[in-house]
């Protein structure tokens, strides 16, 4: 008898500590305990779709910074320009979550770059930039890296497009040649455009991106599902997914092996690094390799070519559009090949990539931060290892500052003489020290494939095709499938190549 009233005492305590926050914390929907706030956050993403729109809603009824218990993880919500500019530019919020999650994809420990924070984040993010620097990160090298991927994709569309009558498959369309660039910086390597292999793991980035969303889904909020549903929960494919990868990736860590004495790619540079501080407790292990290969892959390839996807979808939505960056590409390049320093002469063409990314919002929540120390934001008190998302869609989306931000209108980003505005509402790479790694080739990517695909096609709608208005969510944004039709604009020197 005592035995029981123990046990419903310590049950009562647990449930009533499992739901009170602190002093001054942010208020937010209720909360129950074990599951949190996770029940009504889900009913309302059924609702809304998109955890950006459930985040948004909330913000209507709390305020721009309200809290939710997400499971067992306790986390606040931040929208609205002041309160995203602070979270992203303040170091006490530069840490990432832990948790099941982020420890299951990484050999059960903090590897990686994305979701590791500290002196171990510092030493790798500054050992990547350095080396990704080397390698031709924004410099010609890289453009002809690029230009490479793109001439092939572009020597591919003649053949399949049938002279403009075939109507092609968006969705995918860039993947393995958006990879291409990175894998080169990272491996050494290029892959055929139809490499099984490349277009297995694309697949699987794509299944795994859709599966999660920035706080670790259902897996790191309540990590005892795994036992009781492996399949509903994701668990069984998320081991499936991560033991493809890492087979793919220790190959090539393999492979790299026997030559690691030319420090060409990140892989060698890396396994000297492995060699060099065998002693000393910096963190360069295999394991950290393989980890930090599978974040950048991950990271780089489906935001790259989503955002490609949308540039399709929002040129062939808006053909008056599509007509002056015709104009302005024929104006300023004419026949020749384009080159990226022509970037300064395109600034149409300059506008659409912004209001694509500021449009269409790929990642609407920057990766998932972590307070570091108890620390403030706005009037409240934020304690130590607090999740924090931080939706960019809502500074995107402002009606205040942008006025119609549901329009599609690149001229917002141009000013009377036709230059580009450099607004400080535009952040789609995020801000501070953990903005986006990867910012300048994402950038050079999207530009060159952009305006090389438009020097040389005309893009319609097929008849009878209806574009999507829905997207599809996960860790970033994608558009649902949708075809094209790619109607070439001039004759393309050695179309009779083979791949
Ligand atoms: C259009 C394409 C891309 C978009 C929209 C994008 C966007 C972002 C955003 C919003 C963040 C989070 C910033 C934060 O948490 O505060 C991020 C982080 C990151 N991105 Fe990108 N990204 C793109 C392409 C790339 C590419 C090509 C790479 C590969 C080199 C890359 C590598 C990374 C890495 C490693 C991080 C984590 C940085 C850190 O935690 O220190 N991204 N990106």
């Amino acid at each position: 008898m005592l035995f029981a009233v123990v046990i419903i005492f310590v049950l009562i305590i647990f449930c009533i500590l499992d739901i009170i926050t602190p002093h001054k914390y942010p208020i937010g929907p209720k909360r129950f305990p074990l599951v949190g706030s996770y029940l009504e956050i889900r009913k309302l993403r059924q609702k809304l779709g998109f955890y950006h729109l459930v985040w948004d809603h909330l913000s209507q009824q709390f305020g721009q910074v309200f809290s939710v218990k997400l499971g067992r993880i306790e986390a606040v919500v931040v929208t609205g320009y002041d309160a995203v500019r602070q979270v992203l530019c303040k170091d006490d919020f530069d840490g990432r979550p832990d948790g099941f999650f982020f420890r299951f994809r990484a050999f059960y420990k903090r590897l990686g770059i994305v979701f590791v924070d500290g002196p171990m984040w510092t030493e790798q993010r500054k050992f990547c930039m350095q080396h990704l620097r080397k390698m031709g990160f924004g410099s010609i090298s890289m453009e002809k890296l690029i230009n490479e991927e793109v001439n092939n994709l572009l020597l591919d569309l003649i053949r399949r497009s049938d002279n403009g009558n075939k109507p092609i498959d968006v969705n995918g369309l860039f993947d393995v040649s958006v990879l291409n660039g990175l894998w080169a910086m990272l491996a050494g390597q290029r892959f055929g455009l139809y490499d099984s292999k490349l277009a297995k793991l694309m697949e699987l980035t794509h299944v795994s991106f859709r599966m999660l969303d920035m706080s670790g889904g259902i897996l790191n909020q309540m990590p005892f599902i795994r036992f009781l549903a492996p399949k509903c929960s994701g668990y069984r494919d998320i081991k499936h997914i991560l033991h493809e990868f890492y087979t793919f990736l220790k190959a090539s860590v393999e492979d790299h092996k026997h030559r690691v004495n030319d420090e060409e790619d990140l892989i060698c540079a890396f396994l000297k690094e492995i060699e060099k501080n065998k002693e000393s407790t910096k963190s360069f292990s295999e394991e950290q390799l393989l980890v930090l290969l599978l974040d950048l892959f991950l990271a780089g390839s489906e935001t790259t070519s989503s955002t490609l996807s949308f540039v399709i979808l929002h040129l062939l939505r808006n053909q008056s559009v599509q007509d002056k960056v015709h104009a302005e590409l024929d104006a300023a390049v004419g026949d020749r090949e384009v080159l990226l320093s022509d970037k300064n002469n395109l600034t149409y063409l300059e506008a659409v990539l912004m209001e694509v990314q500021r449009h269409s919002n790929v990642a609407p929540i920057a990766i998932a931060h972590r307070s570091i120390r108890k620390t403030s934001l706005q009037e409240y008190k934020i304690p130590n290892d607090t999740l924090i998302l931080a939706s960019i869609w809502s500074v995107h989306m402002d009606k205040q500052h942008w006025g119609d931000p549901e329009n599609f209108r690149p001229e917002r980003f141009l000013n009377e003489t036709g230059q580009i505005i450099n607004d400080s509402w535009f952040i789609p790479f995020g801000i501070g020290r953990r903005r986006c790694l990867g910012e300048v080739l994402a950038k050079t990517n999207v530009f060159m494939f952009v305006a090389k695909i438009l020097q040389n096609f005309e893009l319609k709608v097929p008849e009878g095709v209806q574009l999507p208005d829905i997207h599809q969510e996960g860790v970033t944004v994608s558009p649902s499938p949708f075809s094209a039709l790619f109607i070439p604009r001039r004759s393309f020197p050695n179309s009779d190549k083979r791949f």
